[in-house]
């Protein structure tokens, strides 16, 4: 083993939702270790600039104008990366979000979207992409992105907690079925990465709420796209050859302390406060 088992050079990786917040982040940094790009997302101003920016850099990066609600498009966009590209080695599922709804407010219509946006576009694109790698038989490695609301309550988001438990439990099971063709599946748990998408939870949570969202935090702030690419990383290289299945959080702790918050006064950590 040698330091340079950690580089993609040579790798193929298609990403979900990579034009923006976690998705750039990872795809970013892909490129800075090797890795060729396959960016899918539905900003196509966004992603045009993120591939252009990978290429000036010496890079190499395509953008593939997709909607991942629409299947035909995410089987034409896996098409045509791999043919452009000749192999595809590294799957990134990222692209899916929320807002917040009560569950007795929601319509069918609703949840079916959401289920869509969140769930079955991961479905798809394993399928796709899985097809893609054995058909080249070199293997490879899919990486899902859920959150720690797939682990845990979260009134407000049951139905986004519901698709992210459900990528959980897809992605153990389809750590089995792919093993026997080398490709391993992970999943994700992040939690507090700042991006676009949960900026405007923070800024409507104001300074008071940015405090308590911190003492939530174990590790007392958010983190960034690029620690979360950091695992990302590990996962998709040559040094994590041995594990398949993986559930990690990447959320400072947030999950690990299940409920347990610091005293806004004492510091001191406890179930819950008295005023
Ligand atoms: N940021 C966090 O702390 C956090 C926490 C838990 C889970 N997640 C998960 O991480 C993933 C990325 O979150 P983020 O915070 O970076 O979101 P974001 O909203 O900042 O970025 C999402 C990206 O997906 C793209 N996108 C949106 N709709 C699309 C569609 N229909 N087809 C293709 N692309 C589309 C957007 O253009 C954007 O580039 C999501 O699956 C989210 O549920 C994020």
């Amino acid at each position: 083993m040698t330091p340079n088992d950690i580089r993609l050079d040579g790798k193929v990786a298609f990403i979900t939702g990579g034009a923006g917040g976690i998705g750039a982040g990872v795809a970013r940094n892909l490129a800075n270790f090797g890795a060729r790009l396959a960016i899918a997302d539905i900003d196509a101003e966004s992603g045009e600039r993120l591939a252009a920016e990978i290429r000036e850099q010496g890079g190499h990066a395509l953008f593939l104008h997709t909607d991942v609600n629409q299947t035909e498009q995410i089987h034409t966009a896996v098409e045509q990366a791999a043919s452009h590209f000749g192999r595809l080695d590294i799957l990134i599922n990222n692209a899916g979000g929320v807002r917040r709804t009560p569950f007795l407010q929601q319509t069918e219509k609703s949840w079916r979207k959401h289920i869509d946006f969140n769930l079955i576009s991961t479905l798809t694109a394993t399928q796709a992409a899985a097809r893609a790698m054995i058909a080249f038989g070199h293997g490879g490695t899919i990486v899902n992105i859920a959150s720690s609301e797939g682990l845990r309550a979260a009134p407000g988001f049951a139905v986004y907690a519901a698709c992210k438990a459900g990528m959980i439990s897809f992605t153990r099971s389809m750590a089995l079925e792919l093993a026997e063709h080398d490709i391993r599946v992970h999943v994700l748990a992040p939690d507090m990465i700042l991006t676009p998408g949960l900026a405007p939870y923070f800024e409507a949570a104001g300074e008071d709420g940015r405090a308590a969202r911190d003492r939530y935090i174990p590790m007392g702030r958010v983190g960034s796209t690029d620690e979360l690419a950091g695992v990302v990383i590990f996962l998709v290289s040559n040094l994590a050859t041995y594990i398949t299945g993986l559930t990690l959080p990447v959320d400072g702790g947030a999950i690990a302390s299940s409920g347990w918050t610091r005293s806004p006064n004492t510091g001191a950590w406890d179930l819950y406060h008295a005023p």
